[in-house]
């Protein structure tokens, strides 16, 4: 039943016609279990509810645009909007999920892929699922424990998980009606994506082109859970047959044993139906490792290939999964370029004065916005959406192919190069949203440049990333003007973007990187959560701030907006994390604190939070440094390459892990290698490294980390704020 609608007066004759027709409209929800709410046939998601009360699927619309044609909350109006509802989430880790909204019920993925139900009006709780995901799955994704949302169809309600799962939920209960193992059983493949529906199945990929992964969308029956088809986007085993002829093509672009390394390309965000072409589009995760000659051991500088169909943009038909076009983005990728950004559909003309098209908007991390023809994949147009990329001179204009500089090749150059964009990109996964009324895309970006060089030692390992490259010479020094200038360099920006024009028409500039989604609304207005801890709503046709509101907490995620009896609600998911610390955030004090909560707003509402925790000063109190610079060194090389991902550049951490610089363990030899080397806190999530390291390596990174805690106490007389923050929070992760 739906929640919130009073049966009592309907007669029990009338309840009973009721009750008959849900069922109807949910075919098979005897035998599959479905619920009878979330009812979403075929017919209602490729409509995508014109009315805006729902928020049927991902990006709203088949068309991914994040447009809501909603206008009771507008410009006019925006700054009467409070907190009507909030929940607080169970675990302090990164919030990236968009909820999905079906007449009055709100259906919501959190981190550690658990999912939860409300009564999207007043907030009241009606279920919980959580997988129970192993903690130390935590070493096998880039960016934490996140989801990015469900998918809900004919009274179900499913979600993708940590542990490579495909679950499907009865959407009135939360109770399993199945769960497939959906990436390779024993892999380090991992899913943190929303699935999407298109003509009865659910498709969903894996995340994570680090970790030996061999790319797929994978297509299951909505009502059984059995494998339709799936399609691999790169390259497998060459003595046994390609799965079609489009890997026949792309193993010409790949050295013969490269795929002994899995070569990436996985399926982490984009999946998009469009059901006027009956074409799915998604987009294609980096190469694996990223240094091209890393990816077998035959490859010299140069011959790596183009290694199809990493770093793309692909299409393929609805019913089989069959190939239809490829546009690569970025051949060769080498900086970790995924094309998984969110895939946008819509019908404008390419360049001012040309005749409205069918096209894909897409921008991509590698700094270029592109629009293609969405039935062919015929590149359009593409221009930089970012000042001051280093990689690639421009686009060739009839090809769209990058001409990319040579300098950029680290791998060849047998340099060090600090490139822009860099592995963060330009544009990641935080959606952009589209308004038909101004013609605008609303796109946050990100200014992150990222130092690049290539090991050419490199043996593949077992645990954590695997890059073929050794990163430590990027570390950040303990000196004050490097480290200004780091925090000077990270920025980020919301762009209105003018996809006909190729320009952007106004931009709000932000401190730091890796802001939140955006959402545009009818109401002339755009929102967007900040970095910061801002949830903010600014005009969409001008770029005017309206309403601010203060979250308490770092926002990654998209908002959304929806209506129940007649009322406009906007919610959003807080709670920082999601991002991958590679160019010194936290150092440079761009990472925030995580007070994961679900908040939910209306016009008139009063509500407010507890008061924000105050932040307590940390003083660092490290044992001395008896060891030898050498072994520090080499200690400090494996840190940056193996646990700087979580624990942060130069030892310095953000939000989320704890910052080692204060661990007890320092002053413990012993306890560093019961945590570190046999994996004593692996269900808190830090997995045991004693296949990846040695004992006496296990113990340089401990010199390394003591080292660098004096360097800090002595630079500092103690530990920046934002890490003080941090200690409060790890104790109540997941
Ligand atoms: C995938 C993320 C991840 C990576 C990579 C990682 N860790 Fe951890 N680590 C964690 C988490 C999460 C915890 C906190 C566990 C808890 O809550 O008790 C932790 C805890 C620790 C602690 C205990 C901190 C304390 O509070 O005393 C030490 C020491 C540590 N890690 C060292 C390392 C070293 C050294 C590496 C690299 C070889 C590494 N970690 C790599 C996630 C990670």
């Amino acid at each position: 039943m739906i929640p919130g609608r009073n049966l009592a007066p309907l007669t029990a004759a009338m309840a009973a016609a009721a009750l008959l027709a849900a069922c109807n409209m949910v075919p098979g929800a005897g035998s599959g279990g479905g619920g009878k709410t979330a009812v979403v046939d075929d017919a209602r998601l490729v409509a995508g509810d014109p009315s805006g009360a729902n928020w049927l699927s991902y990006g709203r619309t088949s068309d991914e645009q994040r447009f809501s044609p909603l206008t009771q909350v507008s410009d006019a109006n925006v700054g009467q909007l409070g907190l009507a509802w909030s929940s607080n989430l169970d675990t302090a880790r990164g919030q990236e999920a968009t909820p999905i909204v079906v007449d009055g019920v709100m259906y919501v993925s959190t981190a550690w892929s658990m999912v939860k139900a409300y009564d999207a009006a007043t907030g009241k709780a009606l279920w919980s699922y959580d997988p129970k995901v192993p903690r130390e799955r935590l070493v096998d994704v880039c960016c934490d424990a996140v989801n990015r949302g469900v998918a809900v169809y004919k009274g179900k309600v499913y979600v993708g998980t940590i542990a490579g799962h495909l679950v499907a939920l009865n959407a009135d209960t939360g109770a399993v009606l199945w769960d497939k193992q959906s990436t390779p059983a024993g892999s380090h493949m991992t899913i943190t994506g929303a699935p999407r529906i298109a003509k009865g199945r659910v498709l969903i990929g894996s995340a994570g082109a680090e970790y030996n992964t061999r790319g797929y969308l994978a297509a299951y029956d909505a009502e059984t859970g059995a494998e339709a088809w799936r399609f691999y986007t790169v390259p497998g085993d060459p003595s046994k047959p390609q799965d079609g002829a489009h890997l026949d093509a792309a193993a010409k672009t790949w050295a013969p044993d490269a795929w002994k390394q899995g070569g990436g390309g996985t399926v982490w965000d984009s999946i998009t139906y469009d059901p006027k072409t009956e074409l799915i589009y998604f987009g294609t995760g980096n190469a694996e490792p990223w240094n091209p000659n890393a990816r077998a051991a035959t490859t010299k500088d140069g011959q790596g290939g183009d290694s199809l169909y990493t770093a793309s943009i692909v299409a393929v038909h609805a019913d089989t999964g069959a190939y239809a076009w490829h546009f690569q983005e970025t051949p060769e990728d080498r900086w970790d370029f995924d094309s998984n950004q969110q895939i946008m559909v819509a019908d404008l003309p390419a360049s001012a004065g040309a005749a409205p098209q069918h096209v894909v908007m897409h921008a991509p991390k590698n700094g270029f916005f592109y629009t293609l023809d969405s039935a062919t994949g015929k590149f359009l147009s593409g221009k930089p959406f970012v000042q001051g990329i280093n990689w690639a001179s421009g686009l060739d204009p009839v090809s769209g192919k990058p001409n990319v500089l040579q300098a950029a090749k680290y791998e060849q150059t047998k340099q060090g190069f600090v490139g822009f964009p860099g592995a963060v990109g330009a544009h990641s996964w935080t959606p952009m949203s589209f308004s038909p009324k101004t013609g605008l895309v609303y796109l946050p970006v990100n200014y992150t440049p990222q130092y690049y060089e290539a090991d050419p030692a490199w043996k593949a390992g077992t645990t954590g990333f695997q890059l073929g490259l050794d990163v430590s010479k990027g570390a950040i020094p303990a000196d004050k003007a490097v480290r200004a200038a780091t925090k000077a360099a990270l920025t980020g920006a919301l762009v209105a973007w003018d996809p006909v024009a190729g320009k952007a028409r106004w931009t709000i500039p932000y401190p730091g990187p890796t802001n939140g989604g955006t959402l545009a609304t009818a109401g002339n207005l755009v929102f967007q959560g900040t970095a910061g801890g801002e949830f903010r709503a600014y005009s969409a046709d001008a770029g005017k701030q309206l309403w601010t509101f203060p979250a308490q907490s770092g926002i990654i995620a998209a908002p959304m907006t929806y209506s129940v009896k007649g009322e406009q609600y906007v919610a959003i998911l807080v709670g920082w994390g999601g991002v991958w610390d590679v160019s010194g955030g936290a150092l440079a004090g761009t990472m925030t604190p995580n007070i994961s909560r679900l908040l939910v707003f209306k016009l008139g509402a009063r509500g407010t939070l507890p008061a924000a925790p105050a932040s307590v000063a940390q003083v660092l109190d490290p044992p001395p440094f008896t060891g030898t610079t050498e072994i520090a060194a080499l200690g400090g090389r494996f840190y940056a390459n193996s646990c700087s991902v979580c624990h942060g550049v130069s030892a310095v951490a953000g939000a989320l892990n704890p910052d080692v610089r204060h661990s007890a363990a320092l002053s413990n030899p012993k306890l560093w290698q019961q945590i570190v080397h046999d994996g004593m806190l692996k269900e808190q999530g830090m997995v045991a490294w004693g296949t990846q390291f040695s004992a006496e390596q296990i113990e340089a990174i401990r010199q390394y980390v003591i080292q660098r805690a004096n360097q800090d106490k002595a630079l500092e007389g103690g530990t920046p704020a934002h890490a003080a923050a941090a200690a409060g929070t790890a104790r109540r992760t997941g």
